[in-house]
């Protein structure tokens, strides 16, 4: 067992673990260990918690084993000799407490600084994936829902390819429907030479929208035409075709600003793409005798709710859930994707539940955890500052690229205070803003668990102040601001929101990307300073975690791929969040407590900063957010 050993660190010790089961328990040769890093370090790093559970089961039967702790006290006698593991004790009713030995951690650190973070992702059960994630709709506000899924279907995307997965990055672009009919019927009539305006001509589509739909209500021969053009477009007719054509590609244009700013890759299939494929899909799922007649429409019922899946219109069309029904085979069945994952807000939760008991119905997708496996990602609402549903300016709809561009300014902004504009070019100032302000933007978003709604708030989100709020009494031998200041450097809380100072105050960290830029950059910053070229430095193994809050530190470090395999089975990137955030703050703790340059540890120390900076990048790189060097 050696520290360059495939896995997490969690998973290399159930290794261990499941040996040390089969020697104390052969009989129970399914049993899986339980293993889990401990919540009060104080007891170790890890613990393994099968004795109770096997104590349950046995209970009665053994002659050996009287009592959970006494399977504890055995599992860990029967732990195999390892360079892994330092000591255990026993608590309670058979917790294995688990300490690491300190220079297996320092050997692996120092094993990623040279191989790479890559090596540190870890193997999940399955080897391709499909992220259907953003997905506006043609001609229709892309709003701050769409944003929302953007940044959380980015960075399920990314950490899936962090644990080596392909992942089809699928835009399903709401592209299909009747309104296409008055949208190229009044195309045709505004525009008669519409074949040749530049795709900006007809300036705000929505407002198009808008003024189309209210000749389609107000204009009995508008009505008539649109509904006719739908048939026209549907029968594949030219002219038709190359207006729906015409109207996708002036509404990609504002999607890909966004994606631009955003550095989001997504490939476009959207529902059109689906269209040749729906009769046979249909046909298969009426052949298993799914399919049945309701008030003039083909339906399929599933358990738990009263109104049916509509799969074919009253007037014949197909629909949203059809081409989900039909997504969902071209995927699996051509693309040959084991994981489906869709991020969209919590109020589709019911369509996808409908859609995915359909497909269990029709036996495409096994009710167990088999694969394929498919995902709903739902979030909550964006809300605004005032606690409403998020708007700009009374009722007007907010453009996401206007809401992305004012978060640059802002940050921009900021810097030109600080004099930044003096010291950088152009291009740095310009690069560092997008990367504050976008940054700050997903974080926001990414640092709240996905479910509940979240408020935009830009003063919020680019806050790197440090609030101290006082409680209780202010004594003649209270803090002085400057006791407070150093205290807060040094005492986090174990939650990693909060310092303690003392009974007094509790001083808040503004938890925000603008915040953990700084971090990194800090530590990119002592790197420099120490004028050492750590390529140098990385051909000696010198790493010595000897400080408590080195080992601390090293500690976290190594657990960062475990937490990535948490966040990504779980779809919670604020699993991540949480991580980074106390990884700033023990880093804080350790360049607190040790010197580093011009210390006898010096080698040692910069190496632990180095490897702080590659992992704080690699979160970066999940979350989406660019990485500053300087700031
Ligand atoms: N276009 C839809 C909307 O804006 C989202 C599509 C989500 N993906 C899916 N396969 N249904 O609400």
């Amino acid at each position: 067992q050696n520290a360059e050993t495939i896995g997490s660190v969690r998973q290399q010790l159930a290794n261990l673990m499941r040996e040390s089961l089969r020697a104390t328990l052969p009989e129970l040769d399914e049993e899986e260990p339980i293993v889990s890093a401990c919540n009060n370090p104080k007891n170790g790093d890890y613990q393994c918690n099968n004795a109770m559970g096997i104590f349950s089961k046995i209970k009665g039967k053994s002659t050996v084993f009287k009592n959970p702790n006494a399977i504890g006290q055995a599992i860990a006698k029967n732990i195999p000799e390892s360079a892994m593991v330092e000591r255990t004790s026993i608590a309670g009713p058979g917790f294995v407490n688990i300490v690491l030995k300190t220079d297996w951690i320092e050997e692996k650190i120092y094993r990623m600084l040279v191989n790479g973070i890559g090596t540190w992702g870890p193997v999940l059960p399955v080897t391709k994936a499909v992220v259907d994630f953003s997905s506006p709709n043609i001609a229709k506000e892309m709003h701050v829902g769409h944003l929302r899924s953007t940044i959380i279907g980015d960075c399920i995307a990314n950490m899936l390819e962090f644990c080596h997965v392909d992942v089809l990055r699928r835009n399903h672009v709401g592209d299909w429907g009747t309104q296409f009919g008055m949208l190229i019927e009044y195309l045709f009539d505004e525009f008669p030479n519409w074949e040749d305006i530049g795709d900006q001509a007809i300036g705000d589509l929505q407002a198009f929208y808008k003024k189309a739909k209210g000749k389609f209500d107000e204009d009995k021969d508008f009505k008539a035409r649109a509904q006719q053009a739908v048939v026209s477009l549907q029968g594949g007719d030219e002219r038709y075709r190359a207006a729906w054509k015409k109207i996708c590609d002036i509404s990609r244009l504002e999607f890909d600003q966004v994606y631009k700013r955003l550095k989001v890759t997504l490939e476009e299939k959207g529902e059109s793409f689906y269209n040749p494929y729906i009769p046979d899909v249909v046909d298969q799922l009426r052949s298993k005798n799914l399919i049945v007649e309701s008030n003039g429409a083909q339906v399929i019922r599933v358990d738990g709710y009263e109104i049916p899946l509509i799969v074919i219109k009253t007037d014949g069309g197909f629909n949203y859930a059809t081409t989900d029904l039909t997504a969902f085979w071209y995927r699996t069945n051509v693309e040959k994707a084991e994981w489906l994952v869709y991020v969209t807000d919590v109020g589709q939760a019911q369509h996808f539940d409908m859609v995915f008991k359909a497909l269990k119905l029709a036996g495409w997708l096994p009710s167990d955890c088999r694969i394929p496996k498919t995902m709903h990602v739902g979030f909550g609402l964006v809300l605004g500052a005032d606690g409403k549903r998020f708007r700009t300016r009374s009722t007007e709809v907010v453009r996401l690229v206007d809401l992305l561009d004012e978060a640059k300014t802002r940050s921009k902004d900021e810097l030109i205070n600080r004099g930044k504009d003096k010291e950088w070019s152009k291009e740095e100032l310009e690069a560092a803003a997008e990367a504050l302000g976008y940054g700050a933007v997903k974080y926001a978003d990414l640092k709240n668990n996905r479910l509940t709604n979240y408020t935009f708030d830009f003063e919020q989100m680019l806050d790197i102040r440090v609030s101290i709020k006082l409680v209780g009494t202010w004594t003649s031998e209270a803090l002085s601001w400057d006791t407070i200041i150093r205290h807060m450097l040094r005492i986090a809380d174990p939650a990693g929101m909060c310092f303690m100072v003392s009974p007094l105050a509790i001083v808040q960290q503004g938890n925000t990307a603008v915040y953990l830029l700084y971090a990194h950059a800090r530590i990119c910053s002592i790197l420099r300073n120490s004028k050492k070229d750590i390529e140098e430095l990385k051909k000696a193994n010198s790493i010595a975690l000897a400080h408590p809050s080195e080992r601390v530190l090293g500690l976290h470090l190594v657990r960062f791929g475990e937490v990535v395999e948490d966040s990504v089975t779980n779809l919670l990137p604020n699993t991540l969040c949480e991580y980074l955030y106390s990884l700033a703050g023990l880093f804080t703790d350790f360049y607190t407590n040790c010197k580093v340059i011009d210390s006898n540890e010096e080698t040692s120390r910069l190496l632990l900063c180095e490897a702080t900076a590659v992992v704080m990048r690699a979160c970066f790189k999940l979350l989406g957010i660019t990485p500053l060097y300087r700031l």
